[in-house]
């Protein structure tokens, strides 16, 4: 069959190719980069790699190279077996990860009081959400570009919540078990448990790992108060890396521990309350004033963490990060449990009862749903 993206002409260079496609797009390989890449170094069913990058030579040099079959063949110098190369998989591999991959995104949303969640989130019916793929395809995306998606319609009945999220990857247990009821109860091992209005948090900070997304589910709403809050963590760091450059230095590197005990669970996790990539960029936001641990008393950073800790959590209070909405029975919302922040209002159970449910969701099992349903609707081509 021939190749849809087919290589017509390639310029050699000894230390590099570029390559042309039948459309007119050209890339630019390294020879180090081909030389690791070659097709007859993977296993030809998994698609693994049968090598170690300590095998390769240091510096590979192309020897030869010809379009052919819609794909490229070298030789390099040194080496008497030919090397092939897909014209499709060369394609895809010169695409931008962002490019191949929309849900790496991240769309801000600093504005949270301006928000409208039906409006401005991806929000969608469930009978559609399981119904229509593509669509499901197209709300996961949302999801994790943003760290936040609604569904309406869900059917008011315990367990509803687990159907649904097996659509979107896969629950993790914990030592509250598959979910978790949030409604009041006497004496409770977690104020989520109780009528009073908690502030701004990510869930199970003391946990390794962090829940990746996490899914609330209304039962049965409470008419006055039980409101639900909402902030993009990722947009208030960034807020105060640009304001307060010291106290986000200071964020990012103090580990801070947390904890949580219980009859049947003693977790224990350090972690600094805004977390960097590698690269310096913002990927995750951990408050929970609940299980924050006392911090060793002896900190030589004790002094810095406090005012910026401290600065933080007041940034977190402010309205204008806050989208607020009185979620409705039968709604469900999914949230980055390690980027959106979530909170609620107080609210009177013994005026009304109020009950939601929610479970966890791994974080990879979400992202690879995305990648699964893309290919199977025929939307993972570069
Ligand atoms: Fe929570």
């Amino acid at each position: 069959m021939p190749e849809a993206h087919a290589i017509t002409a390639i310029q050699m260079m000894p230390d590099a190719l570029t390559v042309v496609w039948n459309d007119g797009q050209r890339a630019r390989f390294p020879a180090l980069w081909l030389r690791d890449s070659r097709a007859e170094d993977r296993d030809p069913h998994s698609g693994q790699r049968l090598v170690d990058v300590a095998d390769l030579p240091d510096e590979p040099r192309i020897r030869a190279a010809r379009a052919a079959n819609g794909g490229l063949e070298l030789e390099f110098e040194g080496e008497s077996s030919a090397s092939h190369y897909a014209g499709e998989w060369l394609r895809e591999h010169a695409r931008a990860a962002a490019e191949r991959r929309p849900e790496l995104g991240t769309n801000l949303w600093p504005n949270g009081a301006g928000r409208d969640a039906p409006h401005d989130h991806a929000w969608l019916e469930y009978a559609a959400f399981s119904a229509a793929p593509e669509r499901r395809l197209h709300w996961l995306t949302r999801l994790a570009q943003d760290g936040i998606a609604f569904l309406a319609g869900v059917p008011s009945r315990e367990g509803a919540i687990l159907e649904a999220c097996a659509q979107m990857g896969r629950v993790a247990e914990t030592n509250y078990g598959l979910l978790f009821e949030v409604r009041s109860v006497a004496r409770p091992e977690n104020l989520a448990y109780s009528d009073h209005g908690l502030g701004l948090h990510t869930d199970n900070p003391y946990r390794e790992p962090v829940p990746g997304f996490q899914a609330l589910h209304v039962l049965v709403s409470s008419p006055d108060g039980g409101e639900s809050l909402f902030a993009d963590g990722l947009a208030i760091a960034g807020h105060l890396r640009s304001t307060e450059p010291e106290a986000f230095a200071v964020l990012t590197s103090t580990p801070v521990p947390f904890q949580y005990r219980s009859a049947d669970a003693d977790l224990y996790a350090e972690r600094p309350l805004i977390q960097l990539s590698a690269d310096g960029r913002i990927t995750a936001v951990h408050y929970n004033n609940r299980s924050i641990a006392p911090l060793p008393p002896s900190s030589t950073t004790l002094a810095a963490f406090y005012p910026a800790y401290r600065r933080f959590a007041r940034l977190l209070r402010e309205p204008r990060f806050q989208m607020r909405r009185h979620m409705g029975d039968g709604e469900l919302v999914v949230f980055d449990n390690q980027r959106t922040l979530h909170g609620r209002t107080a609210f009177s159970s013994q005026r009304h009862p109020r009950h939601l449910q929610g479970c966890y969701l791994t974080r990879d099992s979400v992202y690879s749903e995305i990648g699964l349903l893309r290919r199977r609707l025929g939307d993972d081509r570069p």
